[in-house]
């Protein structure tokens, strides 16, 4: 059984990152703007979770379904994750935090993938908080490949899709070696997965705030983190 820590502490807190479009439309301005202020508190909430002693982090940045907004705002979101990598880069590696990356990054340019790349290598042998950032992360996508993925190493193993169980599948997603979350927290008032971690989210616990992203405060951030203290985790038992 995948429980997390029974002090109250969780041990991977993941976040739907939603509310940029909003808080921007409801300042007048390009929605662009509300996703670079979002950077602002991925940096933020980044810090706290270290400070914190949270040892996982993990991040809803773009969804397989976002594809489908306008040419421009991809575009741009695009932009800005490619340019938060390299900017973030030295402050990661001087805070020991290892970067993971969540998702199909085929379907991601070749600049960008390099980039992800990179700040997976050079973070790997860090041990401070692992900061896993979903992005073309769908969990229907991911589970899908996991399959094929589980099928492929069965094979090679010479054994048959039978003798597949729940902890050979979970070693071939992408959140392979990481604990589940145990606390999932969704900005902006939308109460809803949107395709976030499927798989890993059967027990967490879910914190919904009206807050939207780019105003999410530390303050916020503790008060779920005490909220989720509170609540008495059962994984079905009596
Ligand atoms: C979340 O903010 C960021 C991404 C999904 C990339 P949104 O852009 O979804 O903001 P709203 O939901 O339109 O306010
Ligand atoms: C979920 O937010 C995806 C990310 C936070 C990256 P959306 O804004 O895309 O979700 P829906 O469309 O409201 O369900
Ligand atoms: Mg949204």
């Amino acid at each position: 059984m995948s429980a997390g820590m029974d002090d109250g502490q969780p041990r991977h807190v993941a976040f739907i990152m939603d509310g940029n479009g909003r808080w921007a439309e409801a300042r007048g301005l390009p929605r662009a703007l509300g996703h670079r202020a979002g950077a602002e508190t991925v940096r933020r909430v980044t810090s706290f979770a270290r400070r914190r002693g949270i040892p996982f982090l993990t991040l809803y940045a773009f969804s397989t379904e976002n594809w489908s907004r306008p040419r421009e705002e991809v575009d741009a979101l695009m932009e800005l994750l490619s340019s938060f990598l390299a900017a973030e880069l030295p402050a990661l590696l001087e805070n020991g935090v290892r970067l993971k990356i969540l998702g199909d990054r085929t379907g991601l340019s070749e600049g960008l993938r390099q980039r992800l790349a990179a700040g997976e290598e050079r973070t790997v042998g860090l041990t401070g908080l692992t900061l896993s950032l979903a992005i073309n992360y769908g969990g229907r996508d991911e589970c899908l490949r996991a399959a094929r993925l589980a099928a492929e190493r069965l094979a090679a193993l010479g054994r048959g899709m039978e003798s597949l169980d729940q902890e050979f599948f979970a070693a071939c997603l992408d959140t392979a070696g990481m604990p589940d979350p145990d606390l999932i927290i969704r900005t902006a008032g939308e109460m809803r997965l949107s395709n976030f971690l499927i798989w890993q989210a059967a027990y967490a616990e879910l914190f919904f705030t009206r807050r939207t992203w780019p105003d999410f405060s530390d303050a916020d951030f503790e008060e779920a983190i005490l909220e989720y203290g509170k609540r008495a985790r059962k994984f079905g038992g009596a």
